[in-house]
């Protein structure tokens, strides 16, 4: 990243994308992610509405704060397609291990390793995509949850949002 930006910086061009500020974007850009992280795919389950980790107590707990991954677009496509051999990351791919595309290993390969089945919906390629971009644009390096991000993405002036900070 340091290198983009280095590079960037040269060409000028670049540096106009980055700085346009996400509310550039219209009004329901992430919606589609934004639904599929929260009710298809639920997500939240595991890693919390927020992303910061903090899912369901029946989830076993451990997921990653997704709001502080150092992972890029490609390697964060790769984990919720193939998920996390050995852990509790499922792979939401539904033919992951069905042949070598997940970390070039079949199901017989990892044996008890082989990293689980959703709990909720599988995603398509597109829909894997679109979780990605979702976490990309509103989750990832957004910093410490607020009372005012709990409103807006649990719709509504809900009670338990008033344990967090207000901005
Ligand atoms: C059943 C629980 C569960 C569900 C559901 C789940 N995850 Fe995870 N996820 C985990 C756990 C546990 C880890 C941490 C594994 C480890 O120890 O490295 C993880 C790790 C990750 C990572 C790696 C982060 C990093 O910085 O290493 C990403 C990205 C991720 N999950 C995204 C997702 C997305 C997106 C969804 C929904 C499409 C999802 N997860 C659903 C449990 C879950």
């Amino acid at each position: 990243m340091g290198n983009f930006l280095q590079k960037s910086a040269l060409t000028g061009f670049a540096v106009f994308a980055l700085a346009q500020p996400v509310s550039a974007q219209p009004a329901d850009a992430g919606a589609f992610g934004r639904r599929l992280y929260h009710d298809k795919a639920v997500c939240s389950f595991c890693h919390g509405w927020a992303g910061d980790g903090a899912g369901e107590g029946q989830s076993g707990g451990g997921a990653a704060n997704l709001r502080e991954t150092p992972l890029d677009r490609a390697q964060i496509i790769e984990i919720i397609a193939c998920g996390i051999p050995g852990k509790a990351m499922p792979h939401f791919d539904e033919a992951a291990y069905t042949d070598k595309r997940c970390y070039n290993s079949t199901e017989a390969d990892l044996g008890s390793d082989t990293p689980p089945l959703p709990p909720g919906g599988v995603l398509s390629k597109r829909e894997i995509e679109a979780v990605a971009d979702y976490l990309r644009a509103f989750v990832i390096g957004r910093g410490a949850v607020t009372r005012e991000e709990c409103f807006e993405t649990l719709g509504g002036r809900v009670r338990a949002c008033e344990d967090y900070p207000a901005r």
